[in-house]
């Protein structure tokens, strides 16, 4: 459809809108749960099930580990898997403000997937087994917020790990990480049919100081951009905001949780902030109870899913350049004295020359390789 509209148009298009408008609110008051999908909290507006906006289409093999939950066969929430049989979610995707678990409503059936590009169809089921939600979530103040769903059966897709203590340089404020998920294009609007994914920068607490209070900079992590246009949205909720490393490594940094609005300007995203070691060592201590508590198999006992030694991404390409940069330096140091030997005046000043240049190169190079890898 044109930008133009003639003027007899007008009208007409004013009540197809109202129209299409009434329609689309019967047929969410029919379809959506939402005695339990919307939350009354502060928050503007808080379904379960938070798209994303100003992103891209991308398939499920890229993100392996991208879980989609649906609630009574509809797009739910995201979550990652971080363990064989544990899936990590929001806290507000599993239980509502007052701490009861969705999953004990009658008639109420969650299903988990990994491998789905398209929100209806593939993939593989997961096991669902049961859900529990960090003891110190608060649904007032959105902090803490995650849960985990175990599995009865392993799932075979591959996991994501957290984000380690010496993998801080990975995230730390000015990176760029990914969000993913089902959710709404824009806020208010429809939900993706294909699995999205957008690059967000990672912010320091400052990039969230337009929410004061509600921002809480210990159990929570500020991802996007001040200018607004990108962002998760309702329904990615509990879906992973990951990083790559060098050599493909991929971390979990945090959850989608909460936001004003989506993708507005001054208000990033609000995601748990789960790689901050403390936060991960609980996690590591809440899956090491559930392992037990539900009596995993050996195999699936006592897994780590916390990582460990990956670098920033482009770190070993700069310290391989800022290697042969020590080398320039070193032989053309060999072909000053060479020069010198010589006693040529013109060459011994172009072996300065020469070895100045080289000397700047590794310069730059250190620099750059501090950059980037720490
Ligand atoms: N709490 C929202 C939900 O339940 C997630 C919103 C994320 N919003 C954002 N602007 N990043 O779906």
């Amino acid at each position: 459809m044109g930008t133009r509209k003639t003027p007899a148009f007008k009208p007409l298009l004013i009540a197809a809108t109202a129209l299409a408008l009434l329609l689309a609110a019967l047929f969410l008051a029919a379809n959506t749960p939402s005695e339990f999908v919307s939350h009354s909290s502060a928050k503007t507006r808080v379904d379960a099930s938070s798209s994303i906006v100003g992103g891209t289409s991308t398939t499920a093999s890229n993100f392996p580990w991208q879980v989609l939950i649906t609630a009574n066969n509809k797009e739910f929430c995201g979550g990652s898997l971080i363990h064989p049989m544990i899936i990590l979610t929001a806290a507000h995707c599993l239980v509502d403000d007052y701490g009861n678990y969705y999953e004990d409503r009658p008639g109420l059936v969650f299903r988990a997937y990994t491998g789905r590009t398209r929100v209806n169809a593939g993939g593989v089921e997961l096991d669902w087994h049961s859900a529990r939600v960090d003891p110190r979530y608060d649904a007032i103040r959105t902090v803490y917020d995650w849960g985990f769903v175990s599995l009865d059966s392993p799932a075979s897709a591959p996991t994501l790990k957290i984000a380690g203590p010496d993998e801080l340089p990975l995230w730390e404020p000015g990176r760029k990480a990914t969000v993913t998920g089902f959710g709404d294009l824009y806020d208010g609007g429809p939900s993706s049919t294909v699995l999205q994914r957008v690059t967000v920068n990672v912010l320091a607490d400052s990039g969230c100081s337009r929410y004061g209070a509600a921002f809480d900079g210990t159990t929570q992590l500020c991802a996007g951009y001040i200018a607004g246009g990108r962002d998760a949205c309702q329904g990615d909720s509990g879906g992973p905001l990951s990083v790559t490393g060098d050599k493909g490594a991929r971390r979990l940094i945090g959850i989608v949780s909460t936001g004003k609005g989506c993708a507005l300007h001054y208000f990033p995203g609000i995601y748990s902030r789960v790689a901050e070691p403390e936060l991960a060592e609980d996690i590591q201590s809440e899956v090491e109870l559930i392992e037990s508590l539900d009596d995993f198999p050996d195999a699936y006992s006592g897994i780590n899913v916390i990582g460990s030694q990956a670098r920033p991404y482009g770190c070993a390409a700069s310290i391989k350049a800022r290697k042969i940069a020590e080398q320039r330096v070193e032989s053309s140091e060999r072909a000053l004295e060479a020069a010198r030997r010589t006693g040529n005046r013109d060459r011994i000043e172009a072996a300065k020359r020469s070895l100045k240049n080289a000397k700047n190169r590794l310069s730059d190079s250190r620099d750059n390789s501090e950059r980037i890898c720490f």
